[in-house]
């Protein structure tokens, strides 16, 4: 079982969007697959059309499997389950923070619906906390997206020093350039430059800045569903082949 996390210490830069689809991709290629929304906003829960579960006594939802495994519901997608927003969430990088010395829950509780799932992939809100922390632990790869922006690029240097800071393995993230612009040479040169000074670590697929990833919301569907060979649909599917590719272990 591999767990993907996507994430980022910046809000709006296609988390949601990248797991989303990610997830449906990956379903659609054989894996069977758990979206975890994390984010209390649940956007991905949105967008597969799940409502969020119903408020669970925090403190013992990640130790409680039977909850755990209660609380997901399929998808419209065949191999696709997701594991609905739950407004606790918000409380559980503070439960974490109470459990120092128990880090490994999440992962306990994940290796836990293991055998159900090849791939689990989890939507995570925007900042660096207990949650994170735990997060880059279990994840055997975390996707991060970067708009090849000045902004982006330092947030995610900023990013790469936090894990050099924790004793986090740097090989674990995996960045690729999202909602990029080529036709704006800000977006190009960006590019360049990071892919030059963080070598090996971009990903070659690159996810285009594309009305059809907008128009999720309206549809409430991944995009594949519905654009699958327009240049985004193109493009997850690509990112999906070269995460799977990267050896994800
Ligand atoms: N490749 C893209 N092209 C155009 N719009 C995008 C793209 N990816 C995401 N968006 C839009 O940008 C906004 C933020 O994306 P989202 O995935 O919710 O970011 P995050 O989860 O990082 O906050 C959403 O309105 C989404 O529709
Ligand atoms: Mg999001």
């Amino acid at each position: 079982m591999e767990v993907i996390a996507c994430y980022s210490n910046k809000g709006g830069v296609g988390k949601t969007a990248t797991s989303v689809n990610l997830a449906h991709a990956l379903a659609e290629g054989g894996k069977r697959v758990l979206l975890c929304d994390l984010d209390p906003q649940g956007a991905s829960s949105f967008y597969f059309r799940v409502k969020p579960s119903k408020k669970l006594d925090e403190a013992r939802f990640f130790e409680d499997v039977a909850r755990f495994t209660k609380a997901i519901r399929a998808s419209d997608f065949e191999r696709l389950d997701i594991l609905p927003a739950n407004m606790s969430f918000r409380d559980f990088d503070v439960f974490l923070a109470r459990m120092r010395n128990k880090r490994s829950r999440l992962k306990k509780a994940l290796s836990a619906v293991g055998n159900d799932y090849d791939v689990i992939v989890l939507d995570c809100p925007p900042n660096i906390s207990a949650l994170s922390e735990n997060v880059f632990k279990a994840a055997n790869r975390i996707i991060v997206p970067v708009i090849p922006t000045t902004l982006s690029a330092r947030t995610f240097e900023q990013l790469v020093e936090f894990f050099d800071e924790h004793g986090l393995r740097r090989r674990k993230l995996a960045p690729f350039f999202s909602m990029v612009e080529t036709r704006k040479s800000l977006h190009t040169d960006t590019m360049k430059e990071m892919r030059a000074r963080y070598r090996k670590l971009f990903l070659e697929s690159t996810i285009p800045f594309s009305a059809d990833v907008e128009r999720m919301g309206l549809k409430r569907a991944p995009v594949r569903s519905y654009a699958a060979k327009k240049p985004a649909g193109r493009a997850y599917a690509a990112l999906y082949k070269e995460v799977l590719g990267s050896g994800v272990k």
